[in-house]
């Protein structure tokens, strides 16, 4: 079962995919997740590539961010200097940039008809925050129905892989923010509390090994890619 938006933004219920199909036209709200060193930015473009060639109009963004004060936002979480914040603050603010994200730019992109892939999302604050700092996914429930009112994503793609290997990945990167200085056990929360997620939600989650290599791990987009283009109405 999906929730989706309606005009006036209430959360209607769509009976999973064969609906999807039924509402084309509609924008869809495909969400990317993974551990650090996973591989998104790479892969998003990817995706971006392949559902622009077929004519869909896409808004790419991300979390924390994607708007001028989520962005703000974004600059307190990640900086490695804010070492006294404590886990409500920091969950608390993923929200606040959240609702401001939903409000400003999601929402009415989606209303448009436009897709929206988003860089992270709620099950982000569930795999970081919920495993990664302990904190109780009852509070986040709390703050997630506070500020999406049911939304959620039609489709999640979480990038899977061992956790040593990712670090290895971010590490190459350079600088390093206040997560990807985050002991290995951090991590290993993190990625258990995503499959979790994914184990629990079938209909929404697709899990793709991200450990393989680039043109694997593309291979196995393309599978995801031709079920976003059946439900745009583009598919064979
Ligand atoms: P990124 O560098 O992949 O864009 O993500 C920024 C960091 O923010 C990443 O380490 C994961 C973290 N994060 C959370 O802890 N909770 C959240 O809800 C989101 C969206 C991101």
């Amino acid at each position: 079962m999906q929730l989706r938006p309606s005009k006036d933004g209430e959360a209607v219920r769509l009976a999973g995919r064969d609906c999807m199909r039924e509402t084309t036209g509609k924008g869809r709200f495909i969400t990317l997740e993974g551990g650090e060193g996973a591989g998104k930015s790479t892969n998003l473009e990817y995706l971006r590539n392949a559902l622009e060639r077929a004519g869909i109009e896409l808004l790419v963004t991300r979390e924390p961010g994607g708007t001028l004060l989520g962005e703000k936002i974004r600059g307190l979480l990640l900086d490695p200097d804010n070492t006294a914040m404590s886990d409500d603050a920091e969950m608390l603010l993923m929200f606040a940039a959240r609702a401001q994200h939903i409000h400003q730019l999601i929402m009415p992109a989606l209303e448009q008809g436009t897709w929206v892939i988003c860089d992270r999302f709620t099950d982000a604050t569930y795999a970081y925050q919920g495993g990664g700092r302990g904190v109780d996914p009852r509070r986040i429930e709390v703050l997630e129905q506070w500020a999406q009112r049911g939304f959620q994503p039609d489709l999640t793609i979480l990038f899977d892989l061992p956790v040593e290997i990712g670090l290895q990945r971010a590490g190459a990167r350079g600088d390093l923010d206040r997560f990807e200085r985050e002991q290995t056990a951090f991590f290993e929360r993190v990625r258990n509390a995503y499959l979790d997620r994914a184990k629990h939600d079938p209909a929404r989650f697709r899990t793709v090994d991200a450990g393989q290599d680039l043109i694997q791990v593309q291979q196995q987009l393309d599978t995801i890619i031709g079920e976003l283009l059946m439900i745009a109405g583009c598919g064979d």
